[in-house]
């Protein structure tokens, strides 16, 4: 059977020297079950340690965000949302409608390269205006007359996809920035504050009434549709992945007042020292030449921003060697940054025999006009060893926080996750099963039959994604599902529901801003 793990055939005849280059390079990408087994518990360790505050021996900072419960589908209002995590900002105003209905009207600003890198204040203002410039052209006030909230002043909620330990549901202290934004008087501040002030500066009447991640916002925005939802994640520029937590478990917390609280994970982060990761020559060039070296190493080799780049550094090595191109690059070629992942996505999706649009991406985008069908075959199977990659790593931390929420301290489960085995209450992927490993997919496959045996229920816990590279890159959901297949039991697809939420970030953030409002009013 061909599967989207088979690398493609090749149709013509490579030479003795570019198979072998092949091949160590296959031998490289390729991650067994046994190595996706081993991250996989050493994921759910330092998913315990940071839990536990224990900063020394985890990567995973396991941020609690104050977000406590999840929406059913029926909440209602209209609040102003902000998503800022790229090169757009997007404002939005969202209207919940109940009856898991949303109707939203959002404009993007673009946010420019000197913005990335300018002083916060600068920032903040940029968006304080483009919000003004939004409540101004689409008449938002009289909307918000139509879905009145209790108060005058717009309540906002804002989507932040950067790392932030956060104090509060509208409080919180950027850590570090990523994804190619530095700018300077950021870290260590209140990022709720700095934007307020900036909003007040420019005398916009509105209140930041909730600080989101994006993994949250999408975790909140996907429960609003299926309420059986404990996992967010996001596969595009960045990855990370946030899910439901009993508080009993989060030992940073002081006194938890709920029994649930969501988790931002930032597993962008994991293994920053490199210990397990199967990281090769091409990714520490990446991570080096980076602007934030020595940090989100996994997210370096999973996310848009850098599959592109890691492919770039093979295709440099291959032509170094003489195997590709026939030893010659182009400028463009030889610019950092320049192959982006959307070629990798264009050039994965092309089946025809002669590659031929494969060629025109060469050329048109790459300035490479020599390119014979080996060079292309060549640079179709590097894209496919670095995109199925990043696939089996985004699955096997889906998967790892899968079993710690089904484990037996962990949160699925001890909330009466829906799936009950014959006898009893019973739990699946028990502490026992994560850290026999190599036994934990056998022991799921093993009660999710038995479930199924006994005409039990398998309802499925949902994971709201979002994320250009989830939603275009080619065999990507397949490719994670194999990966899934191979850590959670052949059943996995009945226990786990991979579902696009889109625009996560702004349905997320007005959910955030509703939660918020309620427990104000509540303290009151
Ligand atoms: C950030 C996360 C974010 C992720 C996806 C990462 O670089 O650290 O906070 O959730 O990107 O946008």
């Amino acid at each position: 059977m061909l599967t989207s793990s088979t690398p493609t055939k090749h149709h013509t005849k490579w030479s003795d020297k570019q198979s072998k280059a092949l091949s160590d390079l296959t031998e490289e990408f390729t991650l067994s079950t046994a190595q996706l087994e081993h991250l996989t518990a050493a994921f759910i360790d330092q998913m315990q340690s940071g839990l536990a505050g224990d900063q020394k021996s985890s990567d995973l900072a396991m941020i609690p965000t104050f977000v406590s419960g999840r929406p059913d589908g029926q909440e209602r209002g209209s609040y102003l949302a902000l998503d800022l995590g790229g090169t757009n900002l997007r404002v939005c105003l969202i209207t919940l409608k109940g009856n898991h209905d949303v109707e939203s009207n959002s404009k993007a600003f673009r946010v420019s390269d000197h913005l990335q890198e300018a002083h916060i204040s600068e920032l903040m203002d940029f968006i304080a205006i483009s919000i003004k410039e939004f409540i101004s052209s689409e008449h938002i006030s009289s909307k918000i007359v139509e879905h009145p909230t209790d108060s005058d002043t717009l309540e906002l909620g804002f989507t932040f996809s950067f790392p932030v330990a956060q104090t509060a549901i509208d409080a919180g202290m950027l850590l570090r920035w990523t994804k190619g934004f530095n700018c300077p008087g950021a870290v260590g501040n209140d990022i709720v504050q700095l934007l307020q002030e900036a909003i007040d500066r420019n005398k916009v009447n509105v209140h930041v009434a909730a600080l989101v991640n994006d993994t949250v916002g999408t975790l909140l925005a996907h429960s609003y549709k299926h309420p059986n939802t404990f996992i967010g994640a996001i596969f595009g520029t960045g990855t990370n992945g946030a899910y439901v937590e009993a508080t009993r478990s989060i030992k940073t917390m002081p006194t938890p007042t709920a029994k649930e609280m969501i988790i931002n994970i930032e597993w962008g982060n994991f293994d920053k020292d490199k210990r397990i990761l199967p990281v090769t020559p091409f990714d520490n060039k990446l991570d080096r030449e980076s602007i934030n070296p020595g940090i989100h190493i996994f997210e370096k080799m999973i996310s848009g921003m850098y599959l592109g780049e890691i492919t770039r550094n093979i295709l440099l090595h291959l032509i170094d060697h003489r195997l590709l191109f026939d030893g010659t690059s182009s400028q463009k070629l030889n610019t950092h940054w320049s192959f982006e992942t959307k070629f990798m996505s264009q050039i994965e999706s092309d089946t025809s025999a002669t590659l031929i649009p494969i060629a025109q991406i060469l050329e048109q985008e790459l300035g490479i006009y020599l390119n014979t069908q080996v060079d292309r075959e060549i640079v179709k199977a590097v894209c496919e060893l670095v995109g199925r990659r990043a696939a089996r790593l985004s699955a096997m931390a889906t998967a790892a926080v899968v079993r710690r929420g089904l484990s037996v301290e962990g949160h699925f489960a001890g909330y009466g996750y829906p799936l009950k085995l014959s006898e009893g209450d019973h739990v699946i992927g028990t502490a026992a099963g994560v850290n026999k490993n190599e036994t934990a997919a056998e022991e799921i496959h093993e009660k999710t039959d038995s479930v199924a045996e006994h005409g039990g229920n398998l309802q499925q816990i949902h994971v709201g994604i979002d994320g250009s590279v989830f939603e275009h890159y080619p065999h990507f959901e397949e490719r994670m599902v194999e990966g899934l297949t191979e850590l959670l039991g052949s059943r996995a697809k009945d226990i786990v529901a991979l579902g696009i939420s889109k625009d996560g970030s702004g349905v997320g953030a007005a959910l955030a801003a509703l939660i918020a409002t309620k427990n104000a009013d509540h303290s009151c």
